[in-house]
């Protein structure tokens, strides 16, 4: 898989690429020394500035909640809430890589682990906030894979810290539709086949088969990820990703084929519509199936709506017993103008009943695996025990399997495939983008 290491102003997607060097603060930065409440020895500022993609009506609410417990923790301290629209990242992470690139970045961004993290790191972006991990515990509460991903190339040290984690790979459906169209409700074992056939029957009876948030571009690589992940499975997956196997292998090819006639019942007002509007529709009964994050779940909650009456889920067809990760992470800027602040905010994301309450909002599990889940509602225990012991993969459309110049060619490669489905001309563009 290539790197690339040179700032590329990126239109459409969520890749962050960012130019080597001197873009931060620079370790020799006086304020990175140790000590103070949470390890960082900065001054104490009376800021805190907080960028993320958080601004649909769930995402807002839970970013709040995380707010809320550090201004009970630090009252004096004034809170910027930054937060760019645009579900997935695409506008944030443009606007981010300006500011770090100007010098101006703010105290503290949300990011991915594993490849997206590492763009930072390779531009030297990074404060280390390995004492917060000391001061927490957080080292004995994380998988080991996961914590790893939150290094620099296994140095033990840390650079971002986690609060909880996605499931990618979710078929959400709407209840009355279903019946409406005498389909049967998906379980596990669920399969392409079947899937495609429900999709005809929701057809027949006069419904909108497929909702699709296509305005965020991200919606379509993840339905494209999804499918591809049913089909090839996870050790292909985990190949693919990794420079193991090639991405002319004949089952991507046939992933495309049947992403190709998913996409042929695709809600027709797609492209005007968000993911959190796409999902929405389907709470309203207005569209049958879905296939999104559990990012979907927080807002259907939000919305009003009820898992087994208005809505069900099941993995995406194929996928069952693996979860795709989508985790949700954030890193100190080098050069953070208030850098004890935003030391002091990782900790409040490490603390485990921050950790409950936020991921009860968002509709994901908490990162540390000694949080309590029974609390919360049925699905987000389910994807809990999910992501405590089924196969964990990383999101390609959501930059943690792969390096930024491999996921902007998968991008493109998706858009292209979808406007003129030639399966031969996405592998060949799948596999120049692997390099
Ligand atoms: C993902 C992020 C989620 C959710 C989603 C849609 O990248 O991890 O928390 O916000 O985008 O915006």
């Amino acid at each position: 898989m290539k790197h690339r290491n040179t700032l590329t102003a990126v239109a459409a997607v969520t890749v962050a690429s960012l130019a080597l060097a001197g873009c931060g603060g620079g370790s020799d930065n006086p304020s990175s020394s140790t000590g103070g409440s949470s390890g960082g020895g900065a001054a104490a500022t009376k800021d805190l500035e907080i960028f993320s993609w958080w601004t649909s009506g769930s995402e807002d609410a839970a970013l709040k909640s995380l707010i809320s417990a550090y201004s009970k923790k630090y009252p004096d301290v004034k809170v910027t809430n930054g937060a760019v629209a645009g579900g997935g990242g695409g506008n944030a992470q443009q606007i981010l890589q300006t500011r770090i690139q100007g010098g101006n970045p703010p105290d503290t961004f949300q990011t991915h682990p594993n490849e997206s993290l590492k763009v930072y790191l390779d531009a030297d972006a990074l404060e280390d906030i390995t004492s917060v991990y000391d001061a927490t515990g957080l080292k004995d509460k994380m998988p080991a894979d996961m914590l790893k991903a939150h290094e620099n190339n296994g140095d033990g040290k840390y650079y971002g810290l986690s609060v909880g984690a996605h499931r990618g790979n979710v078929l959400w459906y709407s209840k009355p539709m279903l019946e409406k169209a005498q389909v049967t409700e998906p379980a596990d074992g669920y399969t392409p086949e079947t899937f495609l056939a429900d999709l005809q029957k929701v057809k027949d009876s006069g419904g909108v088969p497929l909702c699709l948030g296509a305005k965020d571009t991200f919606a379509v690589a993840q339905l494209f990820e999804n499918t591809l992940l049913g089909t090839v499975g996870k050790d292909k997956w985990n190949q693919l990703t990794t420079g193991g196997l090639q991405w002319s292998d004949p089952d991507v090819a046939k992933a495309a084929d049947t992403f190709t006639k998913i996409m042929a019942f695709a809600d027709p007002d797609a492209s005007a519509m968000t993911w959190d509007q796409a999902i929405k529709k389907l709470g309203e009964g207005q569209c049958a199936f879905n296939s999104m994050g559990d990012w979907a779940y927080g807002e259907l909650v939000k919305a009003g709506k009820a898992e087994g009456t208005d809505f069900g889920y099941a993995a995406h067809p194929g996928t069952d017993g693996t979860f795709v990760l989508v985790v949700d992470t954030f890193a100190v800027a080098k050069g953070a103008k208030n850098l004890e602040n935003a030391k002091n905010w990782m900790a409040v994301l490490a603390d485990p009943a921050a950790q409950l309450e936020f991921n009860k909002l968002k509709g994901s599990t908490p990162i540390r695996n000694d949080v309590d889940v029974s609390s919360l509602p049925k699905y987000q225990q389910t994807a809990a025990e999910s992501y405590r012991s089924d196969g964990l993969v990383w999101s390609i459309a959501h930059g943690q399997a792969t390096p930024p110049a491999f996921q902007q060619g998968f991008f493109d490669a998706v858009t292209q495939f979808v406007s003129n489905k030639d399966t031969a001309a996405f592998s060949q563009a799948l596999v120049s983008a692997a390099g």
